[in-house]
């Protein structure tokens, strides 16, 4: 097992641990155990699909934790992230007389963790959660960093707040069970921390893709550990969000833009690793970024083949270039966080249409071969 902690401190100064492994049902005993604070009841909110694929193990954990009042089963995904949903959640929990000495566990991705942990940031002024992240998504990245948010009818996460939670228990066994373009998500972001900061994890990642294809643990908990191993480091310099972290931007002022042109109806993990592959190009101009970084890039693209990627290169320049103009970190100028090479980023590098459309149709010259793959096939018993 590995534990990772995290030195921004929640609100009573304690460091946060993330505990990592392919199984935690003891680690989350003895955490429990020993945990100093009073403990009213705990309330379990559950990602209503999680709980069909890992009901026997869920129930286990549900029944071996005492003052367990609780299971809400509530569904996940993008349009759940909402002012009504979190309406909902909050009356559940404050029906069930939740009370500031409360404990709440959130088993579930991205959505589940921003949405619910947005509730325990607010409800009777904010009280302790913990998180049991369950897609790559979220084990690599959004389970680090305190963000929690729902969404606006004008936008994305447009209503959030920092709110960190005590503990992170990292279970990789729940990745078996997911599907493959969610895995892409957060594949996606596992290779941006290896073109941002670490050769040793791209090397990872290119010779050892037959086992993470297969979500072999072994290699599955060393991806994990190194990308929050960065995403540690960045938050810990930077835990307002002022100046270093842009740099965990790269790919997103263009993936974002895909998103949107696409209208949300394509991968995320593919807009990114698209969205990558335009800023490469644009580090290269800008930034003196050398070339063999988007070689690097187009092995793993087709390494780890997503075919929505293919999809996403018939878009228009034009309109994207729109996009990019109305991305929320822009003012007037559309701003980049590009690369001179790994671990130096580029950050806030303004960028004009001319250069944005060299770098588009640039594009369309690298070729790519998929691997072919058959996620369906693909053999995840090995555990
Ligand atoms: N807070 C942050 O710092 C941060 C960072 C990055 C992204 N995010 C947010 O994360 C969200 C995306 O999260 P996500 O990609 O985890 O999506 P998600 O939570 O919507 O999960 C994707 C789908 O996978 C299902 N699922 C979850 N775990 C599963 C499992 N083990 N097996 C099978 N299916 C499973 C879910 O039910 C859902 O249908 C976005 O809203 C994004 O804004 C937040």
């Amino acid at each position: 097992m590995d534990i990772l902690t995290l030195n921004i401190r929640d609100r009573e100064l304690n460091p946060i641990p993330f505990f990592i492994a392919p199984a935690l049902h003891d680690q989350w005993q003895r955490w429990l155990q020993v945990y100093p604070y009073r403990i009213d009841q705990i309330f379990w909110i559950v990602d209503a699909t999680v709980n069909q694929l890992h009901s026997k193990i869920l129930e286990y954990y549900q029944e071996n934790t005492e003052k367990t009042e609780l299971v809400v089963l509530f569904p996940a995904g993008e349009p759940y992230k909402s002012r009504r949903f979190r309406d909902i959640l909050e009356d559940v929990l404050l029906n069930a007389r939740i009370n500031r000495h409360s404990l709440i566990i959130i088993v579930g991705g991205g959505t589940l963790g921003d949405l619910a942990g947005f509730v325990a940031a607010t409800i009777h002024r904010g009280i302790r959660y913990v998180f049991f992240p369950t897609t790559l998504l979220a084990q690599v990245d959004s389970c680090l960093g305190g963000k929690v948010a729902i969404n606006h009818p004008q936008g994305k996460n447009l209503l959030g707040t920092f709110h960190y939670p005590t503990a992170v228990f990292i279970r990789t066994r729940f990745l078996r069970t997911l599907p493959w373009a969610e895995w892409v998500n957060g594949l996606a972001e596992v290779i941006k921390y290896a073109l941002l900061f670490d050769v040793q994890l791209l090397t990872v990642l290119k010779k050892y893709y037959r086992e993470i294809r297969a979500r072999d643990s072994v290699w599955v908990q060393r991806i994990i550990r190194r990308s929050l191993h960065w995403k540690k480091w960045v938050v810990e310099h930077d835990p307002d969000e002022r100046w270093y972290r842009a740099s965990l931007n790269f790919g997103h002022t263009v993936g974002h833009a895909l998103e949107r042109y696409f209208n949300y109806t394509i991968s995320h993990g593919a807009a990114i690793l698209i969205g990558m592959a335009v800023e490469l190009l644009l580090s290269q101009r800008l930034c003196s970024c050398p070339g063999y970084l988007l070689k690097e890039l187009q092995t793993l693209l087709e390494r780890y083949p997503e075919p929505s990627v293919l999809q996403l290169l018939n878009a228009d320049p034009d309109e994207l270039w729109r996009w990019m103009q109305y991305d929320k970190k822009s003012d007037d100028e559309v701003r980049c966080s590009l690369l001179h090479t790994i671990g130096d980023p580029c950050l806030y590098e303004p960028v004009s249409q001319s250069q944005f459309l060299y770098a588009w149709e640039s594009l369309q010259n690298l070729p790519l071969v998929l691997d072919q793959f058959d996620p369906q096939s693909a053999d995840l018993s090995g555990d």
